[in-house]
């Protein structure tokens, strides 16, 4: 969704001010703008397209000063353009204002601004925002107008405000939708994260919801709605800034795909530190806190859901306790039935996600405990949670989850063995063997990623058809589904993902002569290796086009694949975390021959802080 950005500096904002959109390009890449207060009143600068169309304006005709607020924009309302584009202005041209959100109740604040006489520019949300800031602050301190339009706003903001009466002063007020403000020797800044402004911040204040913030040279000031004032809690930020930049690698999500291993051996480390015979560490959740979960509820939306339903199968064949999965979308809308006893378990890369966050406030309005697994430390997500498996993949900048996916794999294999052992329902033997066969993960990876340059030519003769189907079973169903958005999000071949027993339901009447079928056939346990390999035969029989992700040494698909990627043998509750690197690589490599612009895909934002 947009990332905001602004600055009171010691020295010329502008400079900062790009170069933190830069590093929010991810949230949103089709307009972006600025706004500095400059003599005279206020002056903009906007463009349509990458942040590049608006260095190369600025370059033209710079503007400067050492305050301002800038933007980059993921269209809610109104078509990406000039005139859509923040930030925006009140009729008098004396507030400027950045906005990422949505303003539920905007039409009927436009109405009574029409009625004023106002006349808009924009087709947007923030535009009525602006004018109806600017009719609550006239003839009164702005601060005051500024708190009573956030009052009659209802829906979710993280805004940015300047004002040309007070030309030294930074507002900025958050619902629903990160911000923090950060301080460092050049300044006071405020972000939609803290990556945006990292390299020349060391503390940030969390925003909460209902806060407004005044800021002018050194000095802060938090606001609740009500007038009351806030104390100022600065944290240390102790992040690390070489995602930062794509490393040697051709882009960010090829540079994340290889930190897979690294990630996981982070996690491994942390979670089980002294190998396979270690006593696991707590979650901050005891082994009573175990004892008393009667039920699991999982919420999630995209690839962080494909996640949820690989941790279903897992805590569910491990333990004894029932588990149900949703997507944040629908859990929130729908009557949940969340009897006492249930743990809610939230899954989010950035923990901003507007529909995941409103589901856990609904549970734990019905008294549930939460716990999120979570990739960003102090998200809304981490700040709202009871417990938290932290993912610690560091920024994913590619804007498909790669990373932080396999992260969320193993952060549920780390829940499932610690709640299976709390709860006594696994012998010390079976974990030791269970813990061994995870910290083996990483090696299988780095065979998987060693193979990219045959997974690019197998890629290479299947991506120019319109369509593709992913087929898994068990374990390696929710990995069908999730290889098959990440090839649509990614190249834009139409794909699909299928529960490899339900193809004969429908889809088989896809298949052709031209239509890749990946299948993930690598072994399993039992009876389902061999259902699987059926599946296979029947979309051969059909003459469609079979590339198969196998166990090595496996010689069933010989003849019937076209194509093997091989891997190697992973305990099948565990080969999730191998065969999903395998489509990414291929995913990736049919985007590259199709020419996509891969870190930043059409339509897509990183963090969907709207619902
Ligand atoms: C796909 C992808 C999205 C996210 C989804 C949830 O590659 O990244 O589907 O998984 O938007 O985002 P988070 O995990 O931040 O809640």
């Amino acid at each position: 969704m947009c990332g905001i950005v602004g600055m009171v500096g010691r020295e010329d904002a502008v400079s900062y001010l790009i170069e933190g959109l830069k590093r929010l390009e991810y949230r949103g890449y089709d307009s972006a703008g600025i706004a500095v207060p400059a003599p005279g009143g206020l002056k903009t600068l906007k463009s349509v397209g990458r942040l590049s169309a608006l260095e190369a304006r600025q370059t033209l005709s710079p503007l400067s000063g050492p305050v301002g607020i800038g933007h980059t924009r993921w269209a809610t309302h109104g078509e990406p353009s000039e005139r859509n584009s923040h930030p925006h202005l009140n009729q008098k041209q004396t507030i400027a204002v950045v906005h990422n959100g949505i303003i539920e109740n905007y039409l009927e604040l436009k109405q009574s601004l029409l009625e004023d006489g106002v006349e808009f520019l924009s087709d947007t949300d923030t535009e009525v925002l602006t004018h109806h800031i600017s009719r609550c602050a006239e003839g009164r301190p702005f601060l005051d107008g500024f708190r009573q339009a956030l009052g009659d706003a209802r829906g979710a903001y993280a805004l940015g405000v300047i004002h040309a009466d007070e030309p030294g002063v930074l507002y900025a007020a958050r619902l629903g939708s990160p911000l923090i403000v950060a301080r460092g020797p050049k300044g006071l800044f405020i972000a939609s994260d803290v990556p945006a402004v990292l390299p020349h911040v060391t503390e940030a204040i969390y925003l909460n919801d209902g806060e407004l913030a005044r800021i002018s040279d050194n000095r802060v000031e938090i606001y609740g709605l009500d007038g009351s004032t806030r104390p100022l809690v600065w944290k240390t930020i102790d992040l690390d800034d070489t995602a930062a930049d794509a490393g040697g690698f051709e882009t960010f999500m090829l540079k994340e795909i290889h930190e897979q291993t690294r990630v996981l051996r982070g996690l491994l480390s942390e979670y089980v530190p002294g190998g396979a015979g270690t006593v696991l560490p707590d979650l901050h959740l005891d082994a009573e806190g175990f004892a008393g979960i009667r039920r699991i509820m999982i919420v999630s939306c995209g690839t962080a859901y494909y996640a949820a339903m690989y941790g279903r199968l897992l805590i569910e064949k491990y333990t004894s306790i029932p588990v149900e999965t949703d997507l944040g979308s629908e859990f929130r809308y729908r009557d949940p039935k969340i009897l006492p006893g249930t743990l809610v378990i939230a899954v989010s890369q950035s923990g901003e996600t507007a529909d995941t966050l409103a589901s856990i406030k609904m549970a734990k309005a019905a008294g549930c405990r939460v716990l999120s697994i979570c990739n960003v430390a102090g998200s809304s997500l981490v700040r709202e949670s009871d417990h938290l498996i932290y993912t610690r993949a560091g920024p994913e900048i590619g804007v498909a989850s790669t990373k932080a996916f396999t992260a969320q794999l193993m952060a549920f294999a780390i829940f499932t063995l610690h709640a299976a052992r709390a709860r006594n329902e696994m012998p010390a033997e079976e974990l030791k063997s269970l813990l061994q066969d995870l910290l083996n993960l990483p090696n299988a990876i780095h065979y998987v990623l060693g193979q990219r340059n045959e997974i690019e030519s197998i890629a290479g003769k299947h991506h120019e058809g319109p369509s593709a189907l992913y087929l898994g079973r068990r374990f390696n169903y929710p990995i069908a589904l999730e290889g098959a958005l990440k090839n649509k999000e990614i190249s834009y071949q139409h794909a699909e993902g299928y529960a490899a027993g339900e193809m004969k339901h429908g889809p088989i009447a896809l298949i052709n002569e031209y239509l890749p079928v990946i299948c993930i056939c690598t072994d399993t346990e039992d009876e389902v290796a061999e259902k699987m390999i059926s599946n296979v035969k029947e979309v051969q029989a059909r003459s469609g086009r079979i590339i198969a992700i196998a166990t090595e040494g496996e010689t069933r698909l010989d003849g019937v694949a076209e194509d093997i990627i091989f891997v190697p043998r992973c305990r099948e509750p565990f080969s999730p975390m191998v065969n999903v690197v395998a489509l990414q690589l291929l995913a990736y490599y049919a985007a590259k021959a199709r020419g996509t612009d891969i870190d930043k895909p059409r339509n897509l934002a990183k963090s969907v802080t709207v619902e």
